[in-house]
């Protein structure tokens, strides 16, 4: 029986359970994959305990993303350059950390607005926390030349520049609206629409016709963005599929089967997302 958990401080509001209960269940895998609360303070002894305590792998959310990356004996390219690790596995007694969440992001572009990169000059991203990092590392990655970053704080957008290369404009939050005209693809990566916080204020009457509008935000499951985005008639991608396709490079290598992202597991958690307001 293979054990797989998520790891956070708090854990309860996530929804890799039911992700990876769903696949579990679906593929007949004799398998588990529960939830543990672990203070920052007991991360690395936790991390340590795990092989005797029959995990073979899991994923760590807020606040350890961070400590994995310096914790484990091996770190992916990818996690490097994000500068965050959001899964783990052990191998030959050793600790494996790498990040999905760009593959997650870029998996759900090519799933929901397949030829957003047919056009791929420039694109617009909003925020540089840990989510934009792992998006625009992805995009990089898929050949985006050029990705203007908007930011409140602008010394953040500017480390991002420094930390990727030339490829990345940092520019000031305010400016975010000139950019809109000239961009094949625009991300929201910052709080901003999600449930109780501001709505983002960004007015997309410049939009071309084929730019793609992506908000890494799911609770709501539409934002306002997305909503004024599809209603102009922009392709709008919401951020459940990042969700959920994040998962899929996980559950392949700790239970040895690259499972999908089916339309009943989108309801599935759509309804988990709608049940938990
Ligand atoms: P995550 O891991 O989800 O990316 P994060 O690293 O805390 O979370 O990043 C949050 C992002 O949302 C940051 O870009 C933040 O801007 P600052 O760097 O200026 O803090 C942005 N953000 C949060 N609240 C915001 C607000 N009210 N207005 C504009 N940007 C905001």
């Amino acid at each position: 029986m293979k054990k797989a958990c998520i790891i956070g401080y708090p854990v309860k509001h996530s929804r890799s359970p039911v992700i990876h209960g769903y696949w579990l269940k679906r593929h007949g895998i004799e398998g588990s994959y529960g939830k543990e609360e672990v203070k920052p303070e007991d991360f690395a002894a936790f991390l340590k305990a795990m092989p005797s305590m029959g995990y073979a792998g899991a994923n760590v959310t807020l606040p350890h993303k961070l400590d994995l990356l310096a914790l484990a004996d091996h770190c992916s390219d990818g996690a490097r350059k994000i500068g965050a690790a959001n899964m783990l596995w052990f191998e030959n007694g050793r600790l494996h950390a790498d990040n999905t969440d760009f593959v997650g992001f870029i998996a759900s572009l090519d799933a929901e607005a397949p030829g957003w990169d047919d056009r791929r000059d420039v694109a617009l991203v909003l925020g540089a926390g840990g989510a934009s990092r792992a998006i625009v590392h992805g995009l990089l990655a898929r050949g985006v030349s050029r990705v203007m970053v908007a930011n409140r704080t602008l010394a953040t957008a500017e480390a991002m520049a420094r930390d990727f290369g030339r490829a990345i404009v940092p520019c000031a939050w305010q400016d975010a609206g000139r950019y809109v005209g000239e961009a094949n693809l625009i991300v929201n990566t910052t709080s901003l629409g999600m449930s109780g916080q501001p709505l983002l204020d960004l007015p997309l009457d410049t939009a071309g016709p084929e730019t793609v509008l992506a908000d890494a935000v799911y609770v709501p499951l539409r934002t306002a963005l997305i909503t004024t985005a599809a209603a102009r008639g922009l392709r709008a991608v919401g951020g459940l599929g990042m969700l959920l396709h994040q998962a899929v490079p996980s559950f392949e290598r700790w239970f040895g089967l690259r499972p999908e992202v089916t339309p009943e597991l989108t309801r599935l958690v759509e309804a988990d997302v709608l049940g938990s307001r």
